[in-house]
Parts: C-alpha cells; structure tokens; sequence
C-alpha cells in the first residue's frame, strides 16, 4: 500500500503534485474557473456579504492562505476562525454571511458542530472536505471536494496544498460571479494554478539539502518559523508538523511581529525558518523579511531562508538556502509548505519516531 515508501506519509508528500493537479481536474473550462458543483449557490454568493472559514489545525492553515486570495480576488471580507472557537461566542451571522468549513475527513466533530452551528443561525454553508459522502458535507448547503486522494499517515500532508487549490478555486469562481477581477487577471491565475504542480515536482526533486539539515538537527530542542502575507500560514503550518511529528516546541509568527515580543526568544544558536517573500512583489514585503533575517542573524541565530530561485538579496544573511521556483505571491505557500513537510518529516525519522502515528493523535478527531 505505501507503493515502496517507508511510511504513509513520504508517499503522501510525494503526492503533493497530484493532490493539486486532481483538484484542479475538471474545474477549468477554456482557461476560466468553473464550478458546477456550486450552481445551486451561486445567487447566494452574488448577495453574501462575508465569508467566514471554520476549521482545525492544518485544515486552518490552508483557511488562512486562502482567506488573502478569496478577500483580494473576490473583494469580499473573509475571517478564518478554529471551529472550536466558533460558536461559543455567539458569532454575527445572516443570510448573507457564507460559513465555508475546511476538513480533511470530513468528520471533525468540532468543525461539524460549528457548521450546524452556522446553519442553524442562518448562514449559508459550503464544505470543502477531502471524503466523499462524508458527515460535514452532508450538513453542508453545497461540497466542494478536494481530490488528494486518502491521506492515511496522522498528519495532513497533501490535503493542505489540495485544501489551498480548492479556496483558490472558490475565491476565483466568486470573482467571476461578482465581476471583481477582470478576465486577464483570472486567466493570468488559473495559469499560475495550473503550473503549481510541476513547480511541486522540483521542490521534491531538489529536497536532499532540507533532509540533510533534519538529519544533523536531531537534537535541536526549539524551532521558530517566520513568514509573512501567505507565508505566515506557512509558517504556523511548519511549527506545527514539528511539534506534532517530532515533539520539538516550535512556533510560527508573522514576521512583523517579531519585534513586538518574539524577537527576545532570538539567541545564539537557536533556529529560525524564514519563509520569505518574492523580491518580485510589489509591495516590498521583501525587503522587510530580509531585514528580519539581518535582526535575527545579527543576534547569533541561525536562520534557514526558504526563497525564490535567484534571491541573492537573503544570500549574504541566511545561514541555508532552500529555493523554490518562480511563483507569483499567492502560489509560493504551496510551494514553500513541502520542504517544511520534508523537514518534520526527517527530523521525526532522524529522531527515530513513527511519523505516521505520532503519540497521543487520531486522524480524525470525532470528539469534541
Ligand atoms: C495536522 C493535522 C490536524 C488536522 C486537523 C483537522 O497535521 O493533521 O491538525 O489538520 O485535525 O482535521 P480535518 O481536516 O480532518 O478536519
């Protein structure tokens, strides 16, 4: 069943291309993003006035990436909540607002009951879940599947990219509905989408220096990971595979806040992941992570950069480069994501720990 892996999840990082590609299947029509699934929605999402995203975990990770494209695209306000948080404090719902529930299994008691939750206050409801027939989906107004195929090992792995896939799906078929993007730009980003998965295949297939570093790393006892826009997710994404993988205290932050708290965790020898943003952006974002790392390095940290091809700006500061390929800005976290996969993945199995089944977790948590 592992197809000659070692372990679930090696076969399911591998999988990372296929997961996008599968999803992406059947849902672009003459280069325009087109959902029928979501016909019976669509008066709905002309009138909405709000998008609110309920999920755990990775599932809201994946939330968080997809809540700065669907806002940017579709022009609509989009809040990202852990479902467990949802309805114990009597969240502001209406007809127009659209719960948009996130889950691998499609069982999670906690985002299940933040989904009836949300419809039984009113909301409209649309599930993006990776298990046909599934309990959320059922609850659900309308599914849009994910098509990773089953994710077997504990952490979720190439549900996150299918998960980050399908939001831009949404966020792009909501653009067309309320006319916010012109047609260039939606065509210039299904394009970008579509190339996602062979951007993938050259992360995997340039992965042995991550590997390497997990390797020599084994008895690291604390990893920070910093990241900023959707690189932030990605990030909390990395911290949290550690922890749970590896049992290493990790913990994600955006990179501007590090000088509002965070930066006095920064010493000698400890390990900070930068994932840092295109030096193509526009808006400069850039230059302040490499600022970031100059802090960071100038107080003996050392720090790993996850960076374009062609960065020579984190060169002189970054203690390793891991490159990834040109993307424009929203499609860099499902590329920036796999060597942090690699990376917990390696440092588990360096540690000699079963990355498949980390102790004390459940593949879905059906209780609440
Ligand atoms: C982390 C992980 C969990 C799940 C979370 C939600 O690697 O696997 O954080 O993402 O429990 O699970 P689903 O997506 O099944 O609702």
């Amino acid at each position: 069943e592992k197809g000659g892996w070692p372990n679930f999840m090696s076969k399911e990082i591998s999988e990372e291309p296929e997961a996008v590609a599968n999803t992406l299947l059947g849902r672009v029509t003459d280069g325009l993003v087109q959902l029928d699934e979501l016909a019976e929605l669509d008066q709905t999402l002309r009138d909405i006035d709000r998008v609110t995203i309920v999920a755990c975990g990775t599932a809201a990770y994946a939330g968080m990436v997809g809540k700065y494209a669907v806002e940017q695209w579709a022009r609509v306000p989009v809040e990202v909540e852990l479902a467990h948080e949802f309805r114990y404090r009597e969240p502001v719902l209406s007809e127009r607002t659209l719960v948009v529930s996130i889950s691998q299994s499609g069982e999670t008691m906690d985002t299940l009951m933040a989904v009836k939750y949300a419809a039984e206050h009113g909301a409209k409801t649309l599930s993006i879940c990776n298990t046909q027939g599934a309990t959320i989906p059922r609850e659900s107004d309308a599914v849009l599947y994910t098509h990773a195929g089953p994710e077997v090992a504990v952490a979720s792995t190439k549900a996150f990219v299918a998960q980050i896939t399908a939001l831009y799906l949404f966020g792009l078929h909501l653009a067309r509905l309320r006319a916010s993007l012109d047609e260039r730009a939606h065509r210039d980003l299904v394009t970008e989408l579509t190339d996602v998965p062979a951007k993938i295949d050259l992360v995997l297939d340039t992965s042995e220096r991550i590997s390497e570093l997990a390797h020599w790393m084994a008895d690291t006892r604390s990893v920070l990971f910093l990241g900023r826009h959707v690189g932030y997710p990605v990030a909390l994404e990395g911290a949290l595979k550690l922890k749970e993988l590896a049992y290493i205290h990790a913990e994600g932050f955006a990179a501007g806040e590090l000088k509002h708290g965070p930066i006095a965790l920064i010493e000698p020898g400890q390990i900070v992941f930068v994932v840092v943003p295109s030096p193509r952006d526009e808006r400069s974002l850039h230059a302040k992570v490499v600022s970031n790392i100059q802090e960071i390095r100038a107080r003996g940290a050392r720090v790993i950069a996850i960076a374009e091809q062609g960065d020579a700006a984190v060169l002189p500061f970054a203690d390793e480069v891991i490159q990834i390929p040109l993307a424009g800005p929203f499609f860099e976290p499902m590329l920036a994501v796999v060597p942090l996969h690699i990376f917990a993945r390696d440092l588990a199995t360096a540690k000699g720990l079963d990355v498949d089944q980390p102790r004390n977790l459940a593949k879905s948590v059906t209780v609440e």
